[in-house]
């Protein structure tokens, strides 16, 4: 046989290779021990000298172009299964696929949140206080020396040190007012601590805090952001109306009611008959307070309110144990979606 067939016969089986596998037995098959050049190479001794120079030089050249046909051909077999990688592995972004459960915000966190936003839109800021405070900012510089009898409104976890855990988010009034000066408007949103455990009392619960100092704050500017709020979260029929009550860290100050969204007034199970919930503490800043901060009490004026966000939450949503709120049963935790 012609060199030139064998290099096409060759050729062509390379051409109909499909894998590395049947291209290395393909080789073996050529270079091997009964391989057609390893065959063509031996046959060279055989041969009368003046045919061997030409002869061993096409077997050569036969070699050559042999091998470098199975290189070409290895790089396309390293290409094709890269581009089989390529389209077997490929993610389809726009497949739809159904996520089997969404988690939900906590119902603190969805009255929180829906606070907050209304606030933040009327010009307030928010602002974070500690957890862990000094007898002076949960008490002292409220108004609220030691042996006062109004420390017995707050059953208040001692941790040493003269250290405590805040009894009430208005620490944070005198922690901000001792960096800022007025005009002020923030609100205070916390997890506050009392040693107190049944239905509606959890040793753990929430409040907000309200602050505003200003020249020329009134009773009157009290009751209107209050009504403003009430509206907003229990609905535009809402009023309010104002009890005397007393905290040390205001004077005068009131408890807040509001007219019961469930009923609008005649009396059902929510209210308790009355027609109204109570459901915040306020009042204007005493000026001890102010004093305490440095903050002339005969230049400014405010007013601060302390709500009870479990308290919200409860109402709004009808929920009877405030130990609901700390299981995170999934079960009820859904109902929130
Ligand atoms: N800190 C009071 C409480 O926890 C609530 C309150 C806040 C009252 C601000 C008046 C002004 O009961």
């Amino acid at each position: 046989m012609e060199y030139n067939d064998i290099l096409s016969e060759l050729l062509i089986k390379i051409e109909g290779v499909q894998s590395d596998r049947e291209l290395g037995e393909l080789k073996a098959s050529v270079f091997g021990k009964n391989g057609i050049i390893t065959e063509l190479m031996k046959s060279l001794k055989d041969l009368p000298p003046e045919q061997k120079p030409q002869a061993g030089k096409a077997v050569n050249d036969l070699r050559v172009a042999f091998t470098a046909a199975c290189e070409e051909k290895e790089k396309e077999l390293h290409r094709k299964k890269i581009a089989d990688m390529i389209d077997s592995e490929s993610l389809d972004l726009s497949i739809n696929k159904p996520i089997g459960s969404i988690g939900a915000l906590h119902p603190i966190n969805q009255i929180r949140k829906k606070l907050t936003d209304y606030f933040i839109a009327n010009g307030y800021i928010v602002y974070d206080s500690p957890e862990i405070e000094t007898d002076y900012y949960n008490f002292q510089a409220l108004n609220i020396p030691p042996d006062h009898p109004a420390r017995d409104m707050q059953d208040t976890f001692f941790i040493g040190n003269g250290m405590l855990l805040r009894s009430q988010t208005s620490s944070g009034q005198v922690r901000l007012m001792e960096k800022h000066k007025p005009p002020l408007k923030m609100i205070c949103p916390g997890r506050v601590f009392r040693n107190d455990d049944d239905s509606t009392h959890s040793p753990v619960f929430h409040q907000m805090e309200g602050l505003v100092v200003d020249k020329n704050v009134t009773l009157c500017d009290l009751k209107g952001a209050l009504e403003g709020f009430a509206k907003f979260i229990f609905g535009d029929k809402t009023t309010i109306r104002f009890r005397p009550s007393y905290f040390p860290f205001t004077e005068p100050s009131v408890e807040v009611d509001v007219s019961c969204f469930n009923c609008g007034g005649s009396g059902c199970r929510v209210c308790k008959n009355t027609g109204w919930i109570e459901i915040l503490g306020a009042g204007m800043v005493n000026r001890k307070v102010l004093e305490n901060c440095n903050i002339d009490p005969d230049e400014y004026h405010g007013f601060a309110f302390g709500l009870g966000l479990d308290r919200v939450a409860m109402i709004q949503y009808g929920i009877n144990d405030i130990k609901l709120l700390w299981e995170n049963d999934v079960r009820f935790l859904k109902q929130f979606r």
